[in-house]
């Protein structure tokens, strides 16, 4: 071999080892963080031979660029003073022979996740070294208000969609249940999934139906449905015959209890002798009063209905109806529903009952 020839070489590859040895390097590994929302997370990169090279800090995702050596860099827009404390800080501290650029990222929330670049670029060269740091942020499951069902009607034999949506990091998985302890329908007790459909729905099926949001990031998050089922209304007499004395300044309570969904209306007749019917209006003689809640007696869609005859006399005897209609019209109409489901509930159903008041033996003592 030519000895000038090895010689060059020679030369060469020590200026390599030369250069090498001059260039800035980052000696460690980022280490990631995992820190919960609200809370602060620190990235080190820790650099040698700096010299003059600058240092820069980026957030890869949304091409973000932070920090340039001891400097945040980024727009005001993007770091916001809160408490006095900025979204984004960067430290420069001794580290061996070299320095550490600590990124501290303040009220973590799930937009800072993703991938950080610390990158060195090499003056004079144009030449650029980089690691990658990750950034996850754990978020607790938040219900997301307008994407979940808080109410749903249904028209009784027809199918429910409930759908509870949820939101967190990592992504929660959403259970359903009945608070009151019932199975759900086809279903066992529980059911995983953000959508729980219920087919061929019964009067049981009415009620609550709860979600929970969890991702194991605490607390988890509930929600409670309710499921409304749209049903012909059902009048029950709460006793079928009231006995009462008359022209003794009596008051005579008569009773209904009425079912369905939406709310029906009721009426109160008298028979008349030639058998037709009188309706009885809220006046002197009577009054008329809605119980919509008897303590936990009546299940929900249950009404309780009281009609009260003032001073009882002879010719208020005889039979009373109690009579429930159920027209859908106008802000009667459940909201949410479809058209076919409006159109069905403009038919008319009726239920009646009748509740005779006779004339009884007088038990009072004068
Ligand atoms: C970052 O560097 C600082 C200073 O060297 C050190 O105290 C800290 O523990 C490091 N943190 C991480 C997450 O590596
Ligand atoms: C969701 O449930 C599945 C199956 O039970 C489980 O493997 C997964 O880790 C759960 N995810 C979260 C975020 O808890």
């Amino acid at each position: 071999m030519d000895c000038r020839l090895f010689l060059l070489a020679v030369f060469v590859i020590s200026l390599a080892y030369v250069a090498a040895q001059e260039q800035p390097e980052i000696t460690k590994a980022i280490l990631p963080e995992i820190k919960r929302k609200g809370l602060t997370a620190y990235l080190n990169c820790t650099v040698t031979r700096q010299g003059t090279s600058k240092v820069f800090w980026s957030h890869k995702q949304r091409r973000l660029e932070i920090t340039q050596d001891d400097q945040v860099t980024v727009g005001e827009r993007f770091n916001q003073v809160v408490n006095g404390l900025p979204k984004y800080e960067i430290f420069r501290l001794p580290d061996g022979d070299g320095w550490t650029y600590q990124l501290v990222v303040h009220r973590l929330s799930q937009i800072d996740i993703g991938t950080y670049i610390c990158k060195i670029q090499v003056t004079g060269t144009g030449e650029t070294k980089e690691k990658f740091g990750k950034l996850l942020v754990l978020v607790p499951p938040d219900i997301q208000n307008g994407k979940t069902t808080h109410t749903l009607s249904v028209p009784k034999g027809g199918s429910a969609k409930l759908t509870c949506a949820a939101e967190g990091y990592p992504m929660p998985n959403i259970t359903w249940f009945r608070p009151n302890g019932k199975a759900i329908p086809g279903r066992g007790y529980s059911y995983n999934g953000e959508t729980l459909y219920l087919e061929d729905v019964t009067l049981d099926n009415r009620g609550m139906y709860r979600c929970v949001a969890n991702n194991n990031v605490r607390p988890p998050a509930t929600f409670d449905a309710t499921l409304f089922i749209e049903f012909a209304p059902e009048a029950t007499p709460v006793q079928s015959t009231y006995g009462q004395a008359t022209n003794r300044q009596f008051d005579l309570t008569i009773e209904c209890i009425i079912s369905g969904y939406p709310p029906p209306t009721l009426h109160w007749y008298k028979i008349t002798e030639g058998g037709g019917r009188k309706a009885i209006t809220d006046d002197d003689w009577h009054s008329i009063n809605t119980l919509l809640s008897h303590g936990n007696f009546l299940s929900i869609s249950e009404r309780w209905y009281q009609l009260t005859i003032r001073n009882v006399r002879a010719r208020d005897l005889g039979d009373y109806v109690c009579e429930e209609t159920d027209l859908c019209q106008g802000a009667n109409c459940p909201k949410n529903v479809n058209d076919i489901n409006s159109a069905k509930r403009n038919v008319i159903a009726t239920s009646i009952v009748f509740i005779s008041v006779t004339l009884s033996c007088l038990l009072y003592q004068w």
